[in-house]
């Protein structure tokens, strides 16, 4: 980590990289999980060229083998640190990441295929990649913290598969699934893309997975615990802002070419979101919008910081916030 910093820094002094990036850079080692993500919020509102999108990728890399998660085993098998409930509700949680890494990895396949210029299929490559990291990521994590004995990836996330809920399933083998799948069947099909980005890049990556990381990286900073996962997931979203601002931008630029778009995206939303939302909530809890979660916070906070954030995208695609509104 510090070899890579160094070496962006020498960049920024020779001018390939604004200050912007370099701030957000400290930004993240910094470790506070709010102003990380407003930082990153800042930068997709500003809607950057695909270009500017390509080269953050190609500054930004890291090798998901390089946490040392020796601190983080010690504590996770330490009973006085978790309760039992907290303990359930991560494994819940930290499920839908591993399982969801592997759904987008493999659904992205044709999205690339699809998109119509040359910058927009290398930054999905290079996406294609970034979400393969992510899902090896987590299989570290589960074999080397929480235990798991599984020989492959794939055992791995079958085991794991037990402790997500049914939205998520609907979500991904679903929604998103259908999605990829008109995309294979016709790759010109230039509508169906703007559902597919909508679906992917607006709800799940932009609308749910960086409002659960938010609230799962500050209960452990709270707690100062899992140092090495607060570490590498910090860095899972930092990839995940920049997916998120490839999928402003296509949308911010299909609807300036044809303002019917706008329609498409906003029924797209209207499907997606009241599933969506659903994916926070854990198979157990009586009122599935309405519950405390054992690290100290209500469901509603959860929800409003979502549709907050979503918002926020909306308005950078041109887009009314009031779009957001569809789903609580
Ligand atoms: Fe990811
Ligand atoms: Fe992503």
């Amino acid at each position: 980590m510090t070899t890579s910093y160094s070496a962006t820094k020498a960049r920024a002094h020779d001018g390939e990289i604004s200050d912007e990036e370099l701030s957000a850079l400290d930004v993240l080692l910094d470790g506070d999980i709010d102003k990380v993500m407003s930082h990153l919020d800042r930068i997709v509102e500003a809607a950057p060229s695909y270009r500017r999108l390509i080269s953050r990728w190609d500054n930004q890399g890291w090798n998901s083998e390089s946490f040392d998660f020796s601190r983080d085993a010690e504590e996770w098998a330490d009973d006085s640190i978790w309760t039992a409930e907290q303990k359930r509700f991560m494994i819940f949680s930290l499920s839908e990441f591993f399982l969801g890494e592997e759904r987008v990895t493999t659904e992205l396949l044709p999205f690339a295929i699809a998109a119509p210029d040359d910058d927009q299929r290398i930054f999905l490559a290079s996406q294609i990649a970034d979400e393969a990291r992510h899902c090896v990521f987590f299989d570290r994590f589960y074999r080397e913290v929480l235990g798991a004995e599984a020989d492959t990836i794939t055992e791995n996330l079958e085991v794991q598969r037990a402790n997500i809920n049914d939205e998520f399933k609907q979500l991904f083998d679903g929604i998103l699934h259908d999605c990829a799948d008109e995309l294979r069947r016709d790759p010109s099909n230039f509508e169906a893309l703007v559902r597919g980005v909508t679906v992917y890049m607006i709800v799940i990556e932009g609308t749910l997975a960086l409002t659960g990381a938010r609230f799962i990286l500050r209960s452990l900073k709270e707690m100062d615990r899992l140092p090495g996962f607060r570490d590498g997931f910090t860095h899972v979203n930092r990839d995940e802002s920049r997916h998120v601002g490839f999928g402003v931008k296509f949308l911010a630029d299909a609807i300036k070419a044809d303002p019917r778009m706008k329609g498409v995206v906003q029924e797209t939303l209207s499907e997606t979101l009241p599933v969506g939302v659903l994916a926070f909530s854990p198979p157990w809890v009586e009122d599935r919008f309405d519950f405390e979660t054992p690290f100290g916070y209500h469901s509603s906070e959860m929800f409003e910081y979502a549709m907050k954030s979503l918002s926020k995208k909306l308005a950078a695609m041109g887009m009314e916030p009031s779009a957001a509104q569809v789903a609580v």
